[in-house]
């Protein structure tokens, strides 16, 4: 069954297609990051224009490389939640057009879902139940994922994500848009161990995450430093931060798993490509004997590839969507109201 995948929720415009799951037979991804770079981050109103400037090319090249005309696509499915509203409408809009025109069913992704997915592109013996922290821009969540379309978030967060953490400091240290990879850079050069940066836990044994703390400490100390005329060392900073992060990501994901009795573990999202935090989460794995997977970075970012993967396992279970789909900015992964 081949599938054309849609995906618009953030800054990427993106189309794929995808055959019975995980066969990508087209991945194409529009990125609209050197024009937010400008503004430090993704300025909402121009993502959505953007969108509606590049999808349609985008579409018509995902079909090209995959050699597949429209009329040879078994069904359309699209990111509808959660994301930017306006963002997420063009590529809603833009679905319903077609299957409607083509004739094709129409399958509505959760984006979250999607990023978990991308494990099974990566790794087609992948098989659930396993435990996936998914970290993105927009999102941290620990999630068990009991089968590929039966989800459990057993954590969350409290307020920012973890790729937003690493975002805003990266702004703050003059680094640039997108914060992750920057920092991941500048970290290379620096002493992770330089300055102490909190490691919150919320509530006794609480496996939620809060990554505003360590944000606010990071420009406390930059403050501080300023305020007394001393000299800021970046790479220090980035490294500290980096792993003030990861060590909370790693002992939430790693505890989740043990009170699950789950040994298999994966993760998703933008963050999910911080080598560190591979490398730190591999080291716990290994001494415990869990089993670890995750995506290449292109899988790990923003992608439609992951969005028709899910959409298969969404379709085989039954989820449709009609002309009366719309876009959600929130939506709750267990139970997605569409
Ligand atoms: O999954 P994604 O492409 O979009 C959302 O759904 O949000 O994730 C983007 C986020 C950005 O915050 C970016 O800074 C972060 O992922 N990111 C990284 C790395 N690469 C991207 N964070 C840490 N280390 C990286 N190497
Ligand atoms: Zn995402």
């Amino acid at each position: 069954m081949k599938i054309l995948a849609i995906e618009s929720s953030c800054d990427e415009t993106a189309a794929a297609v995808v055959e019975d799951g995980t066969n990508v037979l087209s991945n194409v991804i529009n990125t609209q990051i050197e024009l937010h770079k400008l503004y430090g981050g993704v300025v909402p109103e121009i993502a959505s224009r953007k969108h509606i400037e590049n999808i349609s090319a985008v579409v018509d090249k995902a079909l090209d490389d995959a050699g597949v005309a429209l009329e040879e696509i078994d069904a359309v499915a699209v990111t509808y939640a959660p994301g930017l509203i306006g963002a997420l409408l063009v590529g809603v809009s833009y679905a319903k057009g077609l299957s409607f025109a083509a004739s094709k069913p129409l399958i509505p992704v959760h984006h979250i879902r999607g990023h978990i997915c991308a494990n099974y592109i990566e790794t087609p013996s992948l098989e659930p139940p396993f435990v996936c922290l998914v970290a993105s821009g927009g999102h941290s969540n620990i999630v068990h994922v009991k089968s590929r379309t039966d989800y459990e978030v057993i954590a969350s967060t409290n307020d920012d994500a973890a790729g937003e953490a690493f975002d805003k400091v990266s702004r703050v240290l003059g680094l640039g848009y997108p914060g992750g990879p920057a920092i991941q850079k500048a970290a290379e050069s620096g002493n992770s161990e330089a300055v102490r940066f909190p490691r919150v836990n919320m509530g006794e044994g609480g496996l939620d995450f809060s990554f505003s703390g360590v944000k606010t400490a990071v420009l406390n100390y930059i403050h501080n430093l300023e305020q007394r005329g001393e000299e800021i060392n970046k790479n220090d900073i980035a490294a500290s931060f980096q792993q003030a992060v990861i060590d909370v990501l790693s002992d939430h994901l790693i505890t989740a798993a043990e009170e699950r009795s789950v040994k298999t573990l994966a993760l998703a999202g933008g963050v999910a490509s911080n080598l560190p935090l591979r490398e730190l989460i591999q080291k716990k794995a290994l001494s415990r004997g869990f089993e670890l997977y995750y995506p290449r970075p292109l899988l790990c970012t923003d992608n439609a590839a992951m969005i028709g993967c899910a959409a298969y396992y969404e379709y085989l279970a039954g989820r449709r969507a009609d002309l009366s789909l719309n876009a959600y900015a929130n939506m709750d992964i267990e139970n997605p109201i569409v």
